[in-house]
């Protein structure tokens, strides 16, 4: 498989852009009558086949298609290209040429952003103009969107997606689950790009790869939505269970909140937050010091009630919560390193020597010990994986990285 599946199989006639009639019925009708506007607006989500529509159009009615980006919008000469056949007085739609501009969502309306050269390229162009975007209703476009024709998108049903990645695996004479086809499909939430990116996921690297992958994205979902939840809902005992949805353990939770607690309160409410994480902490420590399993309720009890009760007022703001850098990094090191330690002492005792010698040949353990030795030491996965991660990571930093076979 060279090209990716996007690549490979992106639709490029209207017959094989599904679910999408309503839009392809109405840019025909711009195309083949003569539209009061010279531009068209293609909205809609992510991946509903916007680009390709666009160039099922150019094929369709033979027509060259004319990308232009952003950054275009401030180049003279490449705008010149596309303005210059105005002057000539030719009818608009005879040229053989379209121009896309794709993704217009980052156009700012600042003096170089670009907006009010897009604004002039479609009151002079001797073209027709095809803007796509993922939300033409934000304020900055009001002006652009009286100029345009706005033909809207939607995002896939889930037998319509089902369907295009039937289609695909018969073409690659590939096999998926029933399941993990459905999973690909619940995830993609109408989205053909995410699908197909998956779908490549599994077909390349295998569905296990892909199920790890998947509830890898899925923490980080539920670690947001916790957040939100815990930073801007009201408090009430429900909030005590606030934790229980996440798959994510209580410590790592813990780093999370800690890393965006200033990204939510000030002042009282921040230091009340901050001393509420603390004795948190406190009963962290008790339960690793004594294993006295109880004090998890309390650890639970100010890390999410304690926490969200440290302001009254909620807010509503759209906050872009920050995974916990450094402390996080440091806290996986030190995870990592307790495997290294708990290998190192396996290690030292069933060969018979001191930890102390051991940890000084660690670097070389992850060669030493090899899938029997592991079975010997009766290392639990995550020492193995541990062991694994360090091997392909030596081989890589010795440059030898082109033998090996992903
Ligand atoms: N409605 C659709 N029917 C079939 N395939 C689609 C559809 N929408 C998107 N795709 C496929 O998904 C990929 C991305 O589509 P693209 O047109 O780039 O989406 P957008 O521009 O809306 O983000 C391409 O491979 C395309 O063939
Ligand atoms: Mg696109």
């Amino acid at each position: 498989m060279t090209l990716p599946l996007i690549e490979k199989y992106r639709a490029s006639k209207f017959s094989e852009i599904k679910g999408q009639d309503m839009a392809i019925h109405e840019i025909k009708t711009f195309f083949n009558g003569f539209p009061k506007k010279r531009a068209l607006i293609l909205n809609g989500p992510v991946g509903t086949g916007k680009t390709s529509m666009t160039i099922a159009l150019a094929n369709e009615y033979n027509l060259e298609l004319f990308e232009l980006n952003a950054s275009d919008l401030r180049n003279r000469s490449k705008l010149e290209e596309v303005l210059k056949p105005a002057s000539t007085q030719q009818s608009l739609f005879k040229k053989g040429k379209i121009i896309l501009m794709d993704e217009a969502d980052g156009i700012t309306a600042s003096d170089n952003g670009g907006l009010p050269e897009l604004l002039v390229l479609i009151s002079k162009s001797g073209f027709p103009i095809i803007i796509t975007a993922n939300d033409i209703w934000q304020r900055k476009f009001s002006l652009l969107r009286q100029k345009c024709q706005i033909v809207n998108l939607k995002e896939l049903k889930e037998p319509t997606l089902v369907e295009i990645i039937n289609e695909i695996l018969k073409k690659e004479n590939k096999h998926l689950k029933k399941e993990t086809v459905n999973l690909i499909v619940k995830n993609a939430k109408g989205d053909v790009r995410s699908a197909l990116n998956d779908l490549q996921t599994a077909i390349s690297l295998g569905e296990d790869t892909l199920l790890s992958e998947l509830s890898e994205r899925e923490k980080q979902v539920t670690i947001f939505e916790t957040l939100k939840k815990l930073f801007q809902s009201p408090f009430s005992s429900d909030t005590l269970e606030i934790f229980d949805n996440t798959s994510m353990e209580l410590d790592e939770i813990a780093l999370w909140i800690e890393e965006n607690i200033p990204a939510e309160y000030e002042g009282k409410a921040l230091a009340k937050a901050y001393e509420s994480l603390s004795k948190s902490d406190i009963f962290k420590g008790r339960i690793y010091r004594q294993q006295y399993w109880r004090f998890l309720v309390y650890q639970n009890f100010f890390l999410s009630f304690g926490v969200s009760s440290a302001s009254k007022v909620k807010s509503q703001k759209f906050t872009q919560y920050r995974p916990p850098s450094r402390i996080l990094k440091i806290w996986l090191a030190n995870q990592k390193n307790a495997k290294k330690k708990s290998i190192v002492s396996k290690y030292a005792q069933m060969s018979h020597m001191s930890k102390k010698k051991a940890m000084k040949e660690s670097y070389f353990l992850p060669f030493i010990i090899d899938k029997k030795t592991e079975d010997k030491l009766d290392l639990d996965e995550k020492e193995r994986e541990y062991l694994q991660d360090k091997r392909g990571a030596i081989i890589v930093s010795s440059g030898l990285n082109k033998f090996r076979i992903n």
